[in-house]
């Protein structure tokens, strides 16, 4: 595992950026020599100073399809770890899935484990009189009239190990840009008084719902601290993990209410991780890819309040000058692990990999690679 200074890490350190320049240079000499064999994918939460390096930028859905369809022997995955275990997964076992520093996690996905979600499951199946789809001849096709199932869906913020469980129960994974296209494809294979298990993050799995026309009493939590509510899960269409972005967690309603007393014409825009209350008192949300749209295709002059990571917020409104694009949450809100990508990180991996010398591979072990991909390509099929 490469190894810097964990002070380079500290959001403060952004200045250290500033004097990247050596940095910047010893990126650039390694990227030509590797040439046509390395890809870089940068997520929209990147710093700048990676940003610049990247071949391509996204979301997390994009990212995906680019890594299954790149042809490329290296890809260093600029993102957090679940991003990077999904591209192992898509790509070929030729290729080889790297992360300038594998540290960096997502404070969400940590939020459900197997043990957790395997025994939420269990309780689930043998208390609603549920059937597990992996028991069907064929989980991909809608249920039969008369049949009801458990669907799991995990957000594309879970471990590997979770969207095999997912895979192998005949599930789907979703993302923020197609969580309603997934739910609707989950529904279908549930039957009629079937149920979705929805983890981690119980936002995204809330909003999608309320936009697709489901009410609250639809819905029930799943709190592995605290013992189920039998009578709300009996009645619920949308079972969802009790998940939650600490990040997206710091954006509230009195911040659009303020910036609309300032600004009565400002646009908002939020991503669907924020609580239901702010999505609601949105204009929009939206995955980062559709929240960077939305600010391009903005007319000029527009001011847009925006609900999500600084560090995209921030480049959004330096990549349009004739728009005001600022952050809804005045404090800053970056996301810790995503900002643990440094240059200092990607230039050592890369100069390493120009020497033949492989570090921090993100490897899927095949059982688990096995079971996830069936989870994976039914998203990216819905999608398609
Ligand atoms: P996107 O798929 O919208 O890029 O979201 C990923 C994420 O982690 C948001 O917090
Ligand atoms: Fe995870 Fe939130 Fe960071 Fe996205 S912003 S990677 S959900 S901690």
């Amino acid at each position: 595992m490469l190894s810097l200074p964990l002070a380079s890490c500290t959001v403060e350190g952004a200045n250290s950026d500033a004097d990247s320049d050596e940095l910047r240079q010893r990126i650039r000499v390694a990227r030509e020599k590797l040439g046509d064999r390395l890809m870089i994918l940068g997520h929209h939460y990147q710093r700048d100073s990676i940003i610049e390096h990247a071949d391509e930028t996204g979301d997390s859905f994009l990212l995906a399809e680019m890594a299954a369809a790149s042809k490329a022997e290296h890809i260093v995955f600029c993102g957090v770890h679940f991003m990077a275990e999904s591209a192992d997964i898509l790509t070929g076992d030729e290729q080889i899935v790297t992360m300038p520093n594998v540290r960096a996690g997502c404070s969400m996905a940590d939020m459900a484990d197997l043990p957790d979600v395997a025994s939420c499951w269990n309780e689930l199946l043998d208390n609603c009189g549920l059937g597990d789809p992996a028991t069907r001849e064929d989980p991909d096709l809608p249920a039969p009239d008369g049949e009801s199932y458990l669907v799991p869906v995990t957000y594309m913020n879970s471990s590997a190990d979770l969207k095999a469980f997912v895979g192998h129960h005949g599930g789907v994974v979703c993302t923020s840009s197609n969580a309603a296209g997934v739910l609707g494809w989950a529904l279908e294979r549930a039957g009629k008084d079937g149920k979705v298990l929805f983890f981690p993050d119980q936002h995204l799995g809330r909003n999608t719902a309320l936009q697709m026309g489901y009410g609250d009493d639809d819905m029930a939590v799943w709190n592995p601290m605290l013992a189920p509510d039998w009578q709300a899960l009996a009645g619920a269409t949308f079972v969802l993990w009790h998940g939650y972005c600490s990040v997206h967690q710091r954006f509230n309603v009195e911040q659009i209410e303020e910036l609309r007393a300032m600004h009565p014409d400002a646009l908002v825009i939020v991503h669907p991780e924020c609580d239901r209350e702010v999505v609601e008192a949105s204009d929009a949300s939206g995955s980062t890819e559709m929240i960077r749209k939305f600010v391009a295709d903005a007319p000029t002059g527009s001011i847009i309040g925006v609900g999500t990571e600084i560090h995209l917020v921030k480049r959004l409104d330096a990549q349009y000058p004739d728009k005001y694009v600022v952050c809804l949450d005045a404090g800053l809100c970056p996301c810790s692990t995503m900002y643990m990508i440094h240059p200092a990180y990607l230039a050592e991996l890369l100069e390493r990999m120009v020497e033949g010398e492989v570090v921090n591979r993100i490897v899927v072990p095949k059982q688990i690679a096995d079971d996830a991909i069936l989870a994976l390509d039914r998203m990216l099929a819905i999608v398609a």
